[in-house]
């Protein structure tokens, strides 16, 4: 601040009034020029996996450093966010964006509060439903006592199912940590679960990309259900089928973030492990994703689904632990519904992850001869995917092999994909279609198509049936019943 003299000329005599002058300064920055020793990640850093997470602390040094109090942290690739939880703790807003919704889904998540007992409670009642089911796929005798128990994971070589692993029977203590063939039972056990139908929901989705480039690194696999065993991928599909029985939807949202953080576990793309005198790893351990790829693994570990869900929920590194360490630091922070809510200072977090633009189809990509220079694009947006783009294959030598047009471009249907269909739920939807287009000239223009429709449920459609049957016989019943009552003159 600075104290002048400001005069200006009346008509008769000189005026002069004192008045402060205010000099904007440039806030003072104390730049970090030291080396930040990374501290461990805790509980709520640890609870799901994510690629390149940052260490906490460091993050916390640079924001405390460079925003200052009460000011807005972007972070437009806030991954596992790192930034956003680090900001909160140090009373900054922010802005927390990623395109990845299972990323904007772990930030939301860590922070949201949850009563840990209801949770648990949750828990137990999938528990319920689940445990005894799953299991029944793992079972095998015990090698010493015999009886029936069940067993940690399997060793997978060439394709063929080599050995069961066990830390402790139940009965006798008995461990089984390498060379623990199979036995005619568990030969017979795994061709029957082989040989049955998945009756419950599970992914399909195709590992390319909405244009029909194949992902980075697919290797052989084709779709998502294609990285799990058939045992894995029941356990999982009836584990997800009593999460999604929970009938709150908060309860709900945090039991399948959790599923989400043991699903890769249970793949087919975890690594034999061994006992090792120099790390943590046991006969027993989840090796982790050692590949950056979906790798293709012909030998591999298949784990217990029910084991790894528990220990992602109750364990040591679980969600139960994780939010009673982020409950306590976030149980005041408010969710901004819109970015203006934040601007304003009415909330102190706004997650946002983009559209959700599922396709889009070039019509004359060319730009041929009918319509000159002009361009075309449809556009569906469907957050379920029930509309798809797949590419168009062709088997060349028992390899599917993507189809190109004459200019590189891939040729793609529009699908539906006809699995989707059992998550629509009961209710009104809309369609929205619209078509964007240019006249040659540059003027582009658009035409939107809205179409709303019901979808009513088949074991709805059942139910109403039912009653009115029920209540059609139960009318008729009641006027016999008084016919027979009436007396007769
Ligand atoms: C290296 S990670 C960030 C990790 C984060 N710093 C942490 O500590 O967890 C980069 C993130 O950027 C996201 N991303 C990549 N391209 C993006 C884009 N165009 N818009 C928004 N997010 C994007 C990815 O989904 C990924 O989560
Ligand atoms: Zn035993």
């Amino acid at each position: 601040m600075k104290r002048g003299i400001l005069g200006y000329k009346s008509k008769s005599r000189i005026k002069i009034t004192p008045v402060t002058v205010l000099k904007a300064s440039k806030p003072k920055i104390d730049h970090i020029s030291r080396q930040i020793p990374p501290l461990a990640h805790t509980p709520m850093y640890l609870w799901h996996k994510f690629w390149s997470r940052k260490t906490w602390n460091v993050v916390g040094e640079f924001i405390r450093a460079y925003c200052p109090e009460g000011g807005i942290v972007f972070d437009p690739f806030a991954g596992s966010g790192i930034t956003a939880m680090e900001a909160l703790k140090n009373n900054r807003r922010v802005i927390a964006c990623d395109l990845n919704p299972i990323a904007t889904e772990i930030i939301r998540l860590t922070i949201q509060p949850i009563n840990e007992i209801e949770l648990y409670d949750a828990f137990k009642r999938v528990e319920k439903r689940v445990r005894k089911k799953s299991e029944g796929l793992y079972t095998t005798h015990c090698r010493n006592c015999k009886k029936d128990i069940v067993f940690d994971c399997a060793v997978w070589q060439e394709g063929d199912c080599q050995e069961v692993r066990y830390q402790s029977c139940p009965y006798c203590g008995d461990r089984r940590e390498a060379n623990c063939k199979l036995t005619k039972y568990d030969r017979d056990l795994l061709k029957s679960i082989e040989s049955k139908k998945i009756r419950e929901w599970y992914p399909t989705n195709r590992l390319y990309y909405p244009d029909g480039m194949p992902f980075k690194e697919k290797q052989q696999y084709e779709s998502i259900n294609q990285l799990f065993t058939r045992r894995n991928l029941q356990a999982l599909a009836w584990l997800m089928a009593a999460i999604e029985k929970e009938p709150k939807k908060d309860l709900r949202d945090f039991l399948k973030i959790g599923f989400s953080s043991m699903v890769h576990l249970c793949s087919r793309m975890i690594a034999i492990s061994n006992r090792s005198l120099t790390s943590h790893h046991t006969a027993f351990s989840s090796t982790g994703w050692t590949q950056h790829s979906y790798w293709y693994a012909s030998n591999f570990m298949e784990q217990n689904v029910w084991n790894k869900f528990e220990s992602a929920i109750n364990g040591h590194q679980g969600l139960i632990k994780a939010k009673t360490e982020s409950n306590a630091l976030f149980k005041d922070k408010r969710f901004a519904k819109s970015i203006d809510q934040l601007l304003s200072g009415k909330a102190d977090i706004f997650i946002y992850q983009g559209e959700a633009k599922i396709a889009e189809i070039k019509f004359n990509e060319a730009i041929g001869n009918i319509l000159r220079e002009s361009s075309r694009t449809y556009e569906t947006v469907w957050g379920d995917t029930f509309f798809e783009l797949k590419p168009i294959t062709k088997e060349v030598d028992g390899q599917s092999q993507v189809q190109k047009d004459e200019k590189g471009n891939t040729l793609t249907n529009l699908g539906v994909n006809l699995d989707k269909l059992a998550n629509l739920r009961f209710g009104q939807f809309k369609a929205k279609l619209s078509l964007a287009y240019d006249t040659g000239g540059g003027d582009k223009k658009s035409i939107v198509a809205e179409y709303e429709f019901w979808v009513v449920p088949w074991k709805l459609l059942l139910i109403i049936i039912v009653l009115i049957i029920t209540l059609i016989f139960i009318k008729r019943k009641l006027s016999a019943r008084k016919r027979r009552k009436r007396p007769y003159y």
